[in-house]
């Protein structure tokens, strides 16, 4: 039992639900940590086949890691943060059970983020994506500056993250982000009609590969540069300015220091 994480297993398919409607599904500690837990989970079970994440709520699949939290790190606690994030999100990228992100509302920084980790990505029409973090005066941390860049290619990465302006599901389509754009109401269908279809094919085959497109990249040196970054950034007045302008609903005024 989770606080912020509803679960099911049926037909194989274990479904992680993040339930956190009233802050748009925003990552804090807790929810990292139960996500961390649900993983491990997923790889012990042999039950689990292959495993399906999406958002509670009509708004959001997950609007980031929990702003809120932000005011009180130190540049230390930023880069373990970050670190942590990252670790969590590299354990369901190499997972070898299919993991399918359905999009079903904002997946912006940490969300956008967790989505890119999971092997396919299945949109609503209704989903925005984005990497607002430099709004905040931040960068992504949780690998996002990596997969990003390796899904839709350095230009349109740095456009992303640079403007943090989010798009629509079928820009996210067009650039190669997600799989898949369907009407809202099919987005879980379409998602578990996927997955029981690859549950079909050879587990032994299946569980092969995502050891194996994981090895097409070149090396990881750009994790622990995003890490340092990320941690640094926390030293800053600006970062304490664009999450206290948030919480407190005006815009930031930036300093540069
Ligand atoms: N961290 C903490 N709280 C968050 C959050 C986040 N990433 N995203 C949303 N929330 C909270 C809001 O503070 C608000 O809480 P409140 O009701 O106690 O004031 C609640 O969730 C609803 O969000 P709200 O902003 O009122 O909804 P909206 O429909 O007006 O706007 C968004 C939706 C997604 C555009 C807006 O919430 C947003 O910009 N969120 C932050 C996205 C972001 O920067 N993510 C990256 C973080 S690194």
């Amino acid at each position: 039992m989770y606080r912020n994480l509803l679960t099911e297993l049926k037909d194989g398919i274990f479904t992680v639900i993040f339930n956190r409607p009233e802050k748009l599904n925003a990552l804090n500690r807790e929810v990292l940590e139960e996500l961390a837990d649900a993983v491990g989970q997923i790889n012990e079970n042999q039950a689990i086949k292959s495993v399906l994440l999406t958002g509670a709520g009509p708004k959001a699949f997950v609007a980031g890691a929990d702003i809120s939290e932000f005011l009180a790190y130190s540049p230390e606690e930023g880069a373990q943060l970050s670190e942590r994030g990252q670790q969590i999100l590299r354990r369901i990228e190499s997972c070898p059970k299919p993991v399918l992100a359905a999009v079903n509302g904002y997946a912006l920084g940490g969300g956008c983020e967790l989505a890119m980790a999971c092997h396919l990505r299945f949109a609503a029409e209704e989903a925005r994506f984005g990497l607002p973090e430099t709004g905040l005066g931040l960068i992504p941390g949780f690998g996002g500056t990596q997969r990003l860049t390796r899904l839709v290619g350095p230009g349109r990465a740095l456009e992303l993250m640079m403007t943090g302006d989010p798009i629509s599901a079928a820009e996210a389509y067009r650039i190669g982000l997600v799989n898949r754009v369907v009407p809202g109401s099919d987005l879980l269908p379409a998602a578990r009609e996927l997955l029981l279809r690859i549950q079909q094919k050879a587990p032994l085959a299946v569980a092969k590969l995502p050891g194996c497109v994981l090895a097409a990249r070149e090396g990881d040196a750009g994790y622990r540069v995003e890490a340092e970054a990320f941690g640094t950034l926390f030293r800053s007045a600006d970062l304490k300015e664009g999450a206290s302008a948030f919480l407190e609903k005006r815009p930031p005024l930036f300093k540069g220091a």
